[in-house]
């Protein structure tokens, strides 16, 4: 699940040395008609990629420069559009009428960042999803698909939460700085000034007037994501498969992971069978005859096959029968399991009194509360 504009970011890396000039658009791997938090996602990526804490190479460290210049540049709204209009010339001429123009590269990246190192990215909440599921599918294994809620950047307005770009307006009463500066007295005599966030803007620098119509100004919308799992045979209950950056996506941070859980359903009286770690456990259930006797079971496993359990002698009630290599397949280093059949007896709730005596006299066993002449 490599991104695309990473693959596109690879290759043009590969293709580099050959191509005479990349657009600044290709140094981020990204498409003109990207939105903004593609720029910042494609950024996030790269600029950890090839930043020199992590990527001591001397190309890559040139690589770091052009991709923070390339962000600069895009995640602006005028130089970008100077840049869409009249391409690099435009973008000279507009540096060296603002004096200077390009910041360092490792302000960029402290900006972007929050000023933490490239170990500190934001990641959005992971999310867990448990999945219950016969123990059959455990056993046999098993592909499942199934949905679950996520939000999304918003595909009309791209995040920005404004229904087009002309709705996006300065914060008047921060002037665009997203801080407010204000008096304060801290005791008598002693005033200071006390920056906060502009509570107007929430700290953005920018208000909407026209919020999008299909976010509402929320910036993301709520969809569903089809999640293929597979389930192989003998998962251990509790089997996790991670689906990368499948979580919410949103406009401040990388999506988080979806993280799906698979148990086997615990229904009490739900099936003939349950499952302790690799052993899968059954219960039989004899009569009297048939515990003093014999008997002959056939009991059918989680896959349909049919196991056949006989016995000539006496079973006593609780015991436990193992029945080798017929538990849960084996599974990494978990070892293939056995099965275990535990008999319980029932006994019946009332015997007629001729039968007592029979049986009296077939245990030779005394009957004290009534006397055979009652009978
Ligand atoms: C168990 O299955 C075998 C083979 O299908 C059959 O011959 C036998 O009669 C069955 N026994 C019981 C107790 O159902
Ligand atoms: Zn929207
Ligand atoms: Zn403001």
């Amino acid at each position: 699940m490599i991104p695309n504009t990473l693959l596109v970011a690879l290759s043009l890396l590969l293709l580099s040395g050959c191509i005479a000039a990349e657009s600044l658009y290709q140094i981020l791997g990204l498409k003109k008609d990207a939105s903004d938090a593609d720029i910042k996602k494609a950024y996030r990526k790269l600029s950890k990629k090839y930043h020199p804490d992590i990527n001591p190479d001397e190309a890559a460290h040139e690589r770091f420069i052009e991709v923070s210049k390339a962000y600069e540049v895009l995640s602006d709204t005028e130089t970008r559009t100077i840049y869409d209009r009249h391409g690099d010339a435009g973008l000279k001429q507009h540096e060296a009428q603002k004096q200077g123009g390009g910041r360092n590269p490792h302000d960029v990246f402290a900006h972007f960042f929050g000023g933490g190192g490239p170990a500190q990215e934001q990641k959005g909440p992971s999310m867990l999803t448990n999945v219950e599921v016969n123990l059959a599918d455990m056993y046999t294994g098993r592909n499942l698909e199934f949905q679950v809620p996520r939000k999304v950047i918003c595909t009309h307005c791209h995040g920005s939460g404004a229904e087009s770009e002309s709705d996006i307006h300065q914060c008047t009463q921060c002037g665009g700085q997203g801080v407010i500066v204000q008096r304060q007295q801290f005791f008598p005599g002693m005033v200071g000034n006390v920056q906060m966030t502009c509570p107007s803007c929430g700290g953005k620098g920018k208000q909407i007037r026209r919020a999008c119509h299909l976010c509402h100004g929320n910036k993301v919308i709520d969809t569903q994501n089809t999640l293929a799992v597979h389930i192989p045979a003998g998962a251990p209950e509790g089997y996790e498969e991670i689906f990368q950056g499948e979580a919410d996506e949103g406009v401040d941070w990388e999506a988080g992971d979806v993280i799906v859980r698979i148990r086997s359903e615990r229904i009490e009286g739900r099936g003939e069978w349950t499952r302790k770690e690799s052993g899968i456990m059954g219960r039989v259930t004899l009569s009297v005859a048939e515990a003093l006797l014999g008997f002959e079971r056939n009991l059918t496993h989680l896959d349909g096959r049919t196991i056949s359990i006989q016995r000539k002698g006496t079973t006593q009630p609780g015991e436990v029968e193992v029945i080798e290599g017929e538990g849960m397949p084996s599974f990494g280093d978990i070892p293939q399991g056995d099965m275990y059949v535990e008999y319980s007896v029932i006994l019946p709730v009332e015997i007629a009194d001729d039968t007592r005596i029979k049986l009296a006299d077939l245990f030779n066993h005394q009957i004290s509360h009534i006397s055979r002449d009652e009978l």
